[in-house]
């Protein structure tokens, strides 16, 4: 098979050169001959403060990292992103989700109409929601006012509700609830309403599509509910509105489409949190907060647009990933928010960036001949220092680490801020430095311990602090990992806006709900292992039905 494109790039090459050379230096060395690398291999804009002289670069390996990224065209596509050219080449789409957060009166237009107008429209839309809920005038079907929201949604329509409301929780009303379903689990939806009153509830079903299975079974499930404690089918007027492109689905379902609020087919569904798929968020935090989160993510946005890319965040972001990845072999990227409501970030950020850069094809269609995407996972420190940090440290695999701390928490708590972030800073230390053989005989270790408590180090991390969390460096956060993502796409040559890899096992489930909810043994022709599967869960479920163990 001949080399690909990417590989045949003289850039790319003189990466894989130099990869050579300085892959294996350690970062003691590189601190060694650049003593003051952690005050010029940082970059700040947007209230993000970005350290990167912990990563396995030196200022060639930047210099090659940006050719790379001007030979693969990176200031032109992201001008093909920002002017809504259909750059989601498989679904014949434009990517305008920076257009979500462009301020009124700004114009972006696709085919010749303002997109930006569009936006503000239901932004306005959703504030005039908001303020009735929350302001009490909203009324349930029985003439309560709304105390709880449930947000049904899955994927997109879920992940990026559930972190923002869990990440600005301080700045939300704590005299409403919120809960958000999403598992086709019936557990899900139980434990979501357990303890509510329908009277005072609204539920938010969100879904691009409106077709998707987990939500609209959950959103069914939410209906039969609300419909028998309410006795009166007439309630559903009052406590459910959709989030959809949709309107045809959503009146099916039967929610009128003036309790509809609106987004469209060129924002997709990982990029969508900031649409009116944020309602659950407006709802909690209020609408001026969420024009703050807004304009974090447009401030960033005109950073990633407009910064030369020795100073661009998500720029310097999106290369040292690809260095990592390509160059020196990670398979994985560590994301550790020293902030405690931030705990769902990591799970946000693996649909963002591995729906996205999970692809094994360009845009042509031609296998690749490099890695992609990698693995993204994490958990909120220091949690994680006491499970998977001994693998990070001391375990056979580079992870690189993105650290995330802020100067100050939003609950404090005697000096355990600075415990926190002192955790945090020795982490990166620890990683990087390390702790050699002859340092441990010095601690006066027995020798035959001396190689368990070695720690080679040499293991690269970043670290991002501000000020402290607030909804516009959340904004700007979200940001700087969707234009980094972006930034990969680019190079990698793929689309990072499509997601047909969750198509093949939507369509099975088609085929084998029919053959488990048959009622006489069907007639089976997958695998000897599905069909197997298939009569032994049909066994187990009938037996736990008639109470046998
Ligand atoms: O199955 C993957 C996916 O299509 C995601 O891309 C999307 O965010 C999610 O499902 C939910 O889709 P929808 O918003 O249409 O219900």
């Amino acid at each position: 098979m001949s080399q690909s494109r990417l590989r045949r790039l003289p850039q790319w090459q003189a990466l894989q050169q130099h990869a050579a050379s300085i892959g294996e230096t350690h970062l003691r060395e590189l601190f060694a001959a650049d003593p003051q690398r952690g005050e010029t291999f940082i970059a700040e804009d947007v209230g993000l403060y970005l350290d990167y002289s912990k990563q396995r670069v030196d200022a060639d390996t930047l210099r090659l990292l940006r050719e790379l990224a001007a030979a693969c065209g990176l200031p032109q596509h992201t001008e093909a992103m920002f002017r809504g050219e259909r750059i989601n080449r498989t679904e014949d789409r434009a990517v305008l989700h920076v257009a979500l957060r462009a301020p009124a009166g700004e114009r972006i237009e696709l085919d010749g109409h303002d997109v930006v107008a569009d936006v503000h429209e239901v932004l306005e839309r959703m504030a005039a929601f908001a303020e009735q809920v929350r302001g009490g005038s909203w009324l349930g079907h029985t003439g309560k006012r709304i105390r709880n929201v449930v947000s049904i949604g899955i994927g997109g329509s879920d992940l990026g509700p559930v972190m923002a409301y869990e990440a600005l929780r301080d700045y939300s009303d704590r005299d409403m609830t919120f809960r958000f379903v999403s598992n086709v689990d019936g557990t899900d939806f139980v434990e979501a309403v357990h303890g509510l009153d329908a009277a005072e509830t609204l539920f938010i079903v969100c879904s691009k599509t409106f077709t998707t299975l987990e939500t609209l079974s959950n959103a069914q499930a939410a209906r039969a509910w609300c419909i028998r404690a309410l006795a009166d089918e007439k309630a559903v007027a009052k406590h459910f509105v959709a989030v959809s492109t949709n309107a045809g689905e959503v009146a099916k379902f039967g929610i009128d489409t003036s309790h509809m609020f609106g987004f469209w087919d060129w924002v997709g569904g990982r990029y969508s949190m900031e649409s009116a798929i944020g309602l659950s968020t407006m709802l909690a935090i209020g609408p001026d907060r969420f024009a703050e989160m807004l304009a974090g993510f447009h401030a960033m946005d005109v950073h990633f647009r407009h910064t030369p890319y020795e100073r661009n965040l998500p720029v310097l972001m999106g290369l040292l990933g690809v260095w990592n990845n390509n160059f020196l072999d990670a398979a994985s990227v560590a994301v550790l928010p020293y902030e405690q409501y931030l705990k769902r970030f990591p799970a946000y950020l693996q649909q963002l960036t591995m729906e996205s850069n999970g692809k094994r094809v360009t845009l042509d269609g031609a296998a690749v001949d490099y890695a992609t995407g990698p693995i993204y996972w994490g958990e909120p420190g220091t949690n994680g220092q006491h499970s998977f940090y001994q693998l990070i440290h001391q375990g056979t695999r580079i992870v690189p680490c993105d650290f995330i701390g802020f100067g100050q928490g939003l609950n404090p708590l005697g000096q355990q801020h600075d415990l926190l972030i002192a955790n945090l800073l020795a982490q990166g230390e620890a990683l990087a430095f390390g702790k050699t053989a002859d340092e441990v005989r010095a601690e006066g270790t027995a020798e035959a311990l001396v190689a368990h408590r070695t720690f080679e180090g040499n293991r690269p991390s970043s670290t991002i602090l501000a000020h402290k969390l607030t909804p516009h460096v959340l904004g700007a956060l979200i940001a700087l990992y969707e234009h980094s993502v972006f930034v990969q796409g680019v190079i990698w040559g793929i689309d990072s806006f499509d997601q047909w890899g969750v198509e093949l096992g939507k369509q099975l489930a088609k085929t084998t709900i029919a053959e488990l909810t048959a009622k006489d043994e069907p007639v089976l022709a997958h695998d000897s292992s599905t069909n197997r599967l298939i009569r032994r869960y049909r066994q187990l479920r009938d037996a736990a039905a008639a109470g046998k163990p």
